[in-house]
């Protein structure tokens, strides 16, 4: 394999996007634009990625903030091929370049392959393709005799008859460095828009008896690029569209595959069923059998076989353990570990905290940095009393643990194993093993209680 280099061009304006934010940074599937096309062009294990940045001025590189990309300042923006030169000082002298650009987010791998092995490391390749709607793109012009292609020529450059033409030039290229550094200086910028235009190296290439092959992504959304919101809400449905299917084809059951989001990466063992409105962020892994309900949202969470999680359940940064009940409407915070068999219901709110194995809670609780052991039951409204306006303390309740409904447990606490907590309890001490503890007022009645009665009112 030649040296690989490639360059991002990003210094575009943005301006149909109406957003202060550079157009780069706008989510796509939960990340940034210029983040698709970034893991995209690692996975190629370039000798070095350049990102020609302008608009927006430093925000991109301080956003994305990865020292090992070469950030090239654009300014001011001439054009496609004026943003490549500024990079040509970094671009090694042999080798190939491959040019992308960091608001065309979904370009596949296989596509970049199939288009270097069209350069073969000589060759000028472009990324064409056929459209029934070509107009806007430069169009791939090609001889009469042969269809070699003989050059690019801008939708606002070009002939009526060259309009007719419906192989369209994405900008997506591999240009063999040794031209990349002879072509480049010879662009000029006589046409529509006063642009030194990267497309004009096509007829450099004829010029210079250099061969132009051409090669064809398999989907058109792959060289979709986003000029504007209703472009980048569009894209996101082909995005997400595609995800449903990949999970339909791995066996995952889809209450509707119109109604999942996936903004990160989801990996499901089998037989896993997920209902309507789902949202999966970060790194998400459901095991054997897991169900998820209706518009619950799950990120960076491992869910172990058999756990079922109830509708309007939100889950961040945890460990479920195998055979759960969660939910409906219970909220798991990050750090929280779960063992197998544990219930958490609805409203209910764990937070940095681990429940060992059978451990249920069922209503309205809060566990926060708590250390729960196996087969306790947290009765209704039960509260860790964790934060003191300053600190957090940690509360742990130890196996077999009974705690009676609407207790505070004052941290830092401990409630010793087999211990039962009346209701109602506000508990401050240490409680013992295996006795009842409650701190409750005496009940007492008043026999023949009257109610207090309204007064008349004085006056006219
Ligand atoms: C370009 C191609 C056109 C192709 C189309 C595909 C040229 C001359 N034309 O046209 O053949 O069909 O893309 O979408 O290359 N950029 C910079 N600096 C600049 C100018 C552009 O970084 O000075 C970046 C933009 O941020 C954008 C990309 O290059 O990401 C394309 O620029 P744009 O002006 O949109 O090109 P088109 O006119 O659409
Ligand atoms: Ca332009």
């Amino acid at each position: 394999m030649p040296k690989l280099n490639i360059v991002i061009l990003a210094a575009g304006l943005g301006k149909r996007m109406h957003s202060t934010l550079p157009k780069v940074l706008h989510p796509l599937a939960g990340r940034s634009l210029l983040s698709h096309v970034l893991d995209t062009a690692r996975t190629l294990v370039p000798e070095k990625i350049c990102v020609v940045y302008g608009h927006g001025g430093e925000t991109v590189p301080q956003t994305i903030a990865d020292k090992k990309l070469i950030w090239v300042k654009q300014e001011p923006q001439l054009g496609t091929g004026h943003a490549l030169m500024q990079t040509l000082p970094h671009l090694d002298k042999k080798g190939v370049t491959l040019v992308l650009y960091g608001d065309v987010p979904l370009t596949r791998v296989e596509t970049l392959k199939k288009l270097m092995a069209a350069a073969a490391a000589k060759y000028l390749a472009l990324l064409t393709l056929e459209l029934d709607e070509p107009s806007g793109y430069g169009r791939i012009v090609r001889s009469s005799k042969g269809g070699k292609i003989t050059a690019i020529v801008e939708d606002k450059d070009a002939s009526k008859a060259q309009r007719q033409i419906r192989e369209i030039n994405t900008g997506i290229m591999a240009i063999p460095n040794q031209y990349l550094h002879n072509w480049l200086p010879r662009l000029e910028n006589r046409n529509a828009q006063k642009e030194y235009y990267l497309t004009d190296i096509v007829a450099l290439a004829v010029k210079d008896g250099v061969r132009v092959e051409a090669a064809q992504p398999d989907h058109a959304w792959e060289i979709l690029g986003i000029n504007s919101k209703v472009q980048l809400a569009a894209l996101e449905r082909i995005y997400q569209n595609e995800s449903a299917n990949r999970l339909l084809e791995q066996g995952v059951t889809l209450a509707d595959p119109s109604r999942i989001d996936i903004r990160g990466q989801l990996a499901c063992g089998s037989d896993v069923a997920i209902d309507i409105n789902c949202i999966f962020e970060g790194l998400v892994q459901l095991g054997d059998n897991v169900r998820v309900g209706a518009h619950s949202i799950l990120k960076d969470v491992e869910v172990a076989a058999g756990t079922v999680i109830a509708p309007f359940s939100h889950i961040e940064d945890a460990e479920i353990g195998k055979n759960c009940r969660i939910g409906p409407y219970a909220r798991i915070r990050p750090g929280t570990r779960l063992a197998s068999e544990v219930h958490i219901g609805n409203f209910v709110e764990v937070k940095n905290s681990s429940i060992a194995a059978g451990s249920k809670a069922n209503h309205l609780s809060y566990i926060g940095d708590a250390v729960v052991g196996k087969n306790v039951n947290i009765g209704a409204g039960t509260i860790t009393c964790n934060y003191d306006g300053a600190n957090k303390h940690q509360t742990i309740i130890e196996d077999d643990v009974f705690i009676g409904s609407d207790t505070q447990l004052i941290a830092p606490v401990t409630v010793a194993k087999g211990a039962t907590i009346g209701a109602g309890s506000t508990i401050t001490k240490n409680t013992p093993p295996e006795s009842l503890t409650l701190s409750r007022a005496k009940q007492m009645s008043i026999a023949g209680w009257k109610r207090p009665v309204k007064k008349a009112k004085s006056g006219k």
